[in-house]
């Protein structure tokens, strides 16, 4: 059955079983449903979930735009801005709510721009009517600016993973103020990529700080302190089977881990499965829990073919 059958969201329409012909366990079986389908040639790179249940996600290719997807209703998606002398966006987090910081570049993958120098971090305020777009810093010397995560709403900090440095970025959204902070131990390498990533997506769960790196395929985490500029260790959290990118997790401190066509799950002890829905998530790039009852246990997950995708996983509790 095609995928163009079921576009529709709100509507269960297929339930794509889950095929065993990945290499890894499986996780527990689910089903899968593409809600949206963005116009050709756009890569949906990013995502974040609204209090509200709203989606919104970022692209890259056909325009650095910013959407907003109801999982709700058969409501059209809007984009909520577009940065029209920008290639894309990549990371996105929530700064307090209804607040998210963006990265907007000359970032561009086909053909291959990095845009490094072009990076800049910008404020997008959602909870007045009109949304509010403004800049909080560019950051010139950054090379390829990928996931970012919250690090303190009470300080409007965030980190941003640079995956050609292969380092975190510590940028304070209220001066604009940013360092980097805290190295990869593990380098860079991937021989088959044209393009050789070290750490992808970045989140803070608990005390500590977890990003992953892409070329050597590794969940790390360091303690939140490192961000502050004391020593700390990085330690290995999960070796992946995959090349892996942004990532979210659940209450219980479960990673979801986009990349490979899959959702790489990673429990707290490393213990690994994956979610392998067939098709649907072809080209996954990161992924978000819904934050209504509605859709708790559900995790949404963008593509880098332009899907966004909706499997459910009973098992699980949002974060
Ligand atoms: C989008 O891609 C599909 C599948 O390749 C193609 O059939 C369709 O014509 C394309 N639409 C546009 C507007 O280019
Ligand atoms: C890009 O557009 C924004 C407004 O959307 C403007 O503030 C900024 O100066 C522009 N940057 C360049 C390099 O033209
Ligand atoms: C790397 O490329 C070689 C030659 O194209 C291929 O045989 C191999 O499977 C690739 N390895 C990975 C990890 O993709
Ligand atoms: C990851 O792999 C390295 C090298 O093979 C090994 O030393 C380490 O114990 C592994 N870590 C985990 C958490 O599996």
């Amino acid at each position: 059955m095609s995928l163009k059958a079921c576009i529709y969201k709100g509507i269960l329409c297929l339930g794509m079983l889950i095929s065993s012909t990945s290499a890894g366990s499986l996780c527990f079986p689910t089903s899968a449903t593409t809600l949206h389908t963005f116009p050709n040639h756009t890569w949906a790179e990013n995502i974040a979930v609204r209090p509200n249940g709203q989606i919104l996600v970022t692209t890259l290719q056909n325009g650095a735009q910013l959407w907003q997807i109801d999982p709700f209703h058969e409501t059209d998606p809007v984009i909520v801005h577009q940065w029209s002398n920008r290639t894309g966006l990549t990371g996105i987090a929530e700064l307090e709510p209804d607040v998210f910081a963006v990265i907007a570049s000359d970032l561009s993958l086909s053909p291959l721009t990095i845009g490094s120098g072009s990076y800049e971090i910008w404020r997008v305020e959602l909870h007045n009517n009109h949304p509010h777009v403004s800049l909080v810093a560019p950051i010139p010397e950054a090379k390829l600016l990928n996931g970012m995560g919250a690090f303190d709403r009470e300080s409007g900090t965030v980190l941003v993973a640079d995956s050609l440095l292969n380092s975190l970025w510590f940028v304070n959204t209220r001066t604009g103020s940013y360092k980097q902070v805290i190295h990869d131990p593990v380098p860079i390498s991937g021989p088959n990529s044209t393009l050789n990533l070290g750490i992808n997506g970045v989140r803070v769960f608990g005390d500590d700080i977890y990003f992953d790196n892409m070329g050597e395929e590794v969940l790390l985490k360091v303690p939140k302190y490192a961000a502050e500029g004391y020593p700390a260790p990085v330690d290995v959290v999960a070796n992946l089977t995959v090349a892996s990118d942004d990532f979210t997790f659940d209450i219980e401190g479960n990673a979801y881990i986009a990349g490979s066509n899959k959702i790489t799950k990673v429990s707290p002890s490393g213990a690994q499965c994956v979610y392998s829905a067939a098709d649907a998530i072809q080209g996954s790039t990161s992924a978000a829990w819904g934050r209504t009852s509605l859709d708790a246990t559900t995790l949404y997950v963008t593509t880098k073919i332009g899907r966004l995708v909706a499997i459910r996983i009973a098992e699980s509790v949002a974060n």
